[in-house]
């Protein structure tokens, strides 16, 4: 295939538009390795190095100066970061310290006492991508300055809900703590993603609408591939499979799609949903159980080395994963089945996510691959679906 891959993000957040539109730019930028730190503090940091604020504001000033018609809330939201002082360091730690709970702290995960400071002073702070001896100056007007109306920052919310953690796993060496080895982990893909970008061949269009106001002109694009994100947990299962139905009308095209809210509608999958007394056994065989699961899964994965065992944390996040091991099929079945009353649907595989242990969202994850396409065919894989 010659050409660049063509990116059509639709999101109807506009702070979600606005803040990768500013990312994006700053990437296109980053002619040099210290300038990737910069985007990765925008894009995760409570604060910021005084470079980082110069090429974050370089960045608003283009995107303000551009002529490209955008949402008016995306626009206010840039013009409102363009404009912005420099936040003092005390706001930016108040903040953060007024968005955690204390009781989502991951410091003792870690096994090793180089990885519990580096957690506790990430979990602290929010500093993450500062360089190693560097000094933040300012808070990150991105994430903690915004205009009256926008939503707050979610609590508790760390990078582990956003990073591979068993790709960070992996490259764990013994004298780099685990922070600094999920900042190497980030600058490594954003040094490809920028490079792509400059040369052309990543091209991205942010629209910042209900993905149900542009069914046409998606359709007229004839795209291979459509990723959903959890856009399903947001709406009726019948409607959702209309609107990706009519959406990739022409055929050839694959989606991709997860749901993080299935749980909420299936009994069984939580440890609550077994109170009574004379159950008290099977409650205790199901941790038992979940634990000796989750003991076997650090092994297999070299995880042991580094996290503690059984993980230090409650029952029911213990047991959720090994519960929703039992009812995700039956789920996706369901779910499938709903799309299937309205024309041919052929689902090529369907995954339960292993979950990041330090994430405190995200681990009962659901995802999928699927067609509308009758001529698709998907070949059978080891662990396919139907
Ligand atoms: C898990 S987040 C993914 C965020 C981001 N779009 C991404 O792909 O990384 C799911 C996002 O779906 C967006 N969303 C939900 N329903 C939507 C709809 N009907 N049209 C456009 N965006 C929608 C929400 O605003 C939310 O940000």
């Amino acid at each position: 295939m010659n050409g660049p891959l063509c990116f059509l993000g639709i999101e109807m957040s506009p702070y979600a538009v606005a803040k990768t539109l500013v990312v994006w730019e700053m990437l296109l930028q980053s002619q040099e390795q210290h300038h990737l730190r910069s985007v990765m503090q925008v894009w995760f940091s409570t604060t910021w190095e005084e470079e980082t604020m110069e090429m974050a504001k370089q960045a608003l000033a283009n995107l303000c100066q551009s002529d490209e018609k955008r949402h008016p809330k995306v626009t206010g939201l840039l013009r409102h970061w363009k404009d912005a002082g420099k936040m003092p360091l005390q706001n930016a730690r108040t903040q953060w310290e007024n968005r955690s709970t204390n009781e989502r702290s991951f410091v003792s995960h870690f096994l090793r006492k180089q990885d519990r400071i580096a957690m506790a002073k990430y979990e602290l702070t929010g500093d993450f991508g500062i360089k190693p001896g560097g000094n933040p100056t300012c808070g990150n007007i991105i994430m903690l300055d915004c205009p009256e109306g926008t939503a707050p920052l979610s609590r508790d919310e760390t990078v582990f809900s956003c990073l591979n953690w068993a790709a960070i796993a992996s490259s764990l060496y013994p004298n780099t703590p685990v922070i600094e080895t999920a900042e190497n982990y980030v600058t490594e893909r954003l040094s490809k993603v920028a490079g792509w970008a400059r040369l052309g061949r990543v091209t991205l269009k942010l629209v910042c609408d209900d993905v149900q106001n542009m069914i046409e002109s998606i359709a007229a694009s004839k795209p291979w591939t459509m990723s959903w994100s959890n856009v399903l947990d947001y709406i009726d299962y019948a409607d959702f499979h209309r609107l990706a139905r009519a959406c990739s009308i022409h055929g050839d095209t694959l989606h991709f799609g997860y749901s993080m809210n299935w749980p909420t509608n299936v009994f069984g999958v939580n440890i609550i949903d077994f109170p009574r007394r004379d159950l008290a056994d099977f409650r205790k065989k199901v941790l038992e159980n979940a634990n000796h699961c989750v003991e076997m899964q650090y092994t297999m994965l070299g995880w042991q080395k580094y996290l503690r065992l059984p993980p230090p944390t409650n029952p029911i996040n213990t047991t959720c994963s090994m519960l929703e091991m039992g009812q995700y099929k039956t789920w996706a079945d369901y779910f499938f089945g709903i799309g299937r009353l309205q024309g041919p649907c052929e689902v090529g595989n369907v995954e339960h996510a292993f979950g990041s242990p330090l994430s405190p969202t995200g681990s009962c994850t659901v995802s999928f691959t699927w067609t509308y396409d009758p001529e698709i065919k998907f070949n059978a894989m080891p662990n396919n679906y139907f």
